[in-house]
């Protein structure tokens, strides 16, 4: 899908010629669902018969006769479900992403090039979903989410015959064509930059490396205008990295540290971003089972969530000032590999004690975080990363794990994460769980055991931040695998680039200390 091919119009949509025309209809609980007077007449009869009540999902497809006033090929009338004002706004606006991911599958499953998208009548919603640009941008985001596919390793034969999604939507405007036109601009930013992070993610070990990391960010930066870094190998030897180099060790591929940088000199606060770009986790020498192991190639999601955030950055051009850092590299058993038991030397002066090569996660992110905080003094600092497998049993695939030094940070990543539809969940950390990473011959050890494992990976992370307000985000059971829904095709969902981006929208200047 191309950004320039979603439009919006203002016109009559049913003298509209397009592959599907789609309008929504809004339960109401027992009544007729409202809907749209161009679709009345079928939605009457669908709800008599107890076919249709406008609940979320629930659909009318119906062909057009010829002569009749409606243009189009096709006409789907979609249930939104009942929106109530007990709905917080994160869950209303989760209905309509929803509801835009099921017209996207409804296109694929007909074969729609083109789809002409009437949205709801501003009167039909209540509560949360009155605000116009942000309906209208979850709604949006939804359907270029849901349109999702990855498909270029497919055979060129196949390809041609397989539907290669839309080629062009048309959101039809009812109510304040401005706000409306904002939210759905928005919306592009916002979800291209997710899809741009599921396609990092699909690209296997082979294809997805650090180098492939720094060249993405060099043409993002040459594009946009953001400022760009790479440290390579050689300087991360010389800056004293011991982290990043241990985990690089077995492996013939250089690591590199990828860094865009969005400054305007006029902004007092920094907000940094640190993504782990692990590109293939086979787990060192202390090797992961064999079953399952592929999808280590998607250990790089927190890299991706953080370069693709800021896409949408260098696009909105904030006030607030925003740096991301993936530490990039691949965890693999040559012959140069770490050993368990082997003691390294991170950024800032900590040793640490490998006990175990496959918790290497941390290893890079605890120098891109030393660093980058020295580097840049952020007002906070973020990370993201599929750390544990530990938060899965926690937390399954709903929530991601959020540990955090800061009360209001986590204020601030729950409000947007919320409004994004991915959830976070706070867990504690304190000196008891400090201690089960106690070393008897080093500072710390990379690893605290089985209990706590998420925990203990974010209290091996809090060496490395000071005092800066810090949050962690565990993304290992969201990454992937996330909580089904119509917008998030199977594959590597491209959570948290939202949440980030939300976060830098909504960012205001001397709430964090
Ligand atoms: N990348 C993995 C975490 C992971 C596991 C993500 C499963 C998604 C699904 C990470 O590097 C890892 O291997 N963590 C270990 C840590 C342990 C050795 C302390 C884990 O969770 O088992
Ligand atoms: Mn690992
Ligand atoms: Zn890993």
């Amino acid at each position: 899908m191309k950004k320039d091919r979603i439009t919006t119009i203002t016109k009559a949509a049913e003298t509209i010629k397009t592959d599907l025309l789609v309008y929504f209809a809004v339960e109401e609980k027992g009544k007729m669902p409202a809907c749209d007077a161009a679709v009345k007449p079928q939605v009457e009869k669908a709800f008599e018969l107890k076919d249709f009540s406008g609940k979320a999902a629930e659909q009318i497809l119906f062909y057009p006769a010829a002569g009749s006033k409606m243009s189009a090929a096709r006409v789907l009338v979609l249930g939104i479900g009942a929106v109530n004002k007990e709905n917080d706004k994160g869950n209303a606006l989760d209905m309509l992403r929803e509801a835009g991911g099921q017209v996207a599958k409804a296109c694929a499953s007909v074969k729609a090039r083109e789809t002409v998208i009437c949205l709801p009548d501003p009167k039909y919603l209540s509560g949360a979903l009155t605000d116009p640009q942000a309906s209208a941008a979850a709604l949006a985001e939804g359907v270029i989410l849901g349109d999702y596919r990855f498909d270029k390793y497919k055979e060129s034969t196949k390809k041609k015959t397989d539907y290669p999604g839309l080629g062009a939507i048309k959101f039809v405007c009812i109510g304040n064509l401005n706000l409306i036109r904002q939210g759905i601009e928005k919306a592009k930013h916002s979800a291209f930059a997710a899809c741009t992070a599921r396609d990092m993610a699909n690209e296997p070990g082979n294809h997805w490396t650090s180098a492939d990391f720094a060249a993405y960010a060099k043409q993002l930066a040459a594009d946009t205008g953001l400022g760009y870094r790479c440290i390579e190998k050689k300087e991360m030897e010389q800056m004293g990295m011991g982290g990043i180099l241990a985990v690089n060790q077995g492996s013939h591929v250089p690591a590199r540290m990828v860094i865009l940088e969005y400054l305007p000199e006029d902004a007092t606060e920094t907000i940094l971003l640190v993504g782990k770009g692990l590109t293939f986790d086979s787990g060192g020498i202390s090797i992961k089972p064999s079953a399952g192991m592929e999808d280590m190639k998607y250990d790089m999601c927190g890299g991706a969530a953080v370069m693709c955030a800021m896409q949408a950055v260098a696009q909105e051009k904030p006030d607030v000032g925003v740096v991301a850092i993936v530490p990039a590299t691949d965890n693999m058993s040559g012959a140069r590999a770490i050993h368990p038991g082997d003691i390294i030397t991170h950024y800032n002066g900590v040793t640490s004690e490998v006990i175990n090569t496959d918790a290497e996660g941390r290893l890079i992110l605890a120098d891109a975080l030393a660093w980058g905080i020295e580097r840049f003094k952020p007002t906070c600092v973020l990370d993201a990363a599929t750390l544990t497998g530990a938060v899965i049993i926690g937390l399954g695939h709903h929530y991601t794990g959020l540990v955090s030094n800061n009360d209001a940070l986590v204020k601030a990543l729950e409000f947007a994460g919320n409004l994004a539809g991915e959830p976070v969940w706070r867990l504690p950390l304190n000196k008891n769980y400090e201690k089960q990473i106690e070393s008897k011959v080093a500072d710390i050890k990379n690893t605290g055991g089985k209990p706590a494992g998420t925990i203990t990976a974010a209290a091996y992370l809090s060496n490395f931040v000071g005092k800066t307000p810090w949050a962690h985000l565990d993304i290992a059971g969201t990454a992937w695998d996330f909580t089904e829904k119509a917008y998030v095709p199977k594959g590597p969902s491209g959570t948290a680039t939202r949440t980030f981006i939300n976060l830098v929208r909504n960012w205001k200047t001397g709430k964090i200390k």
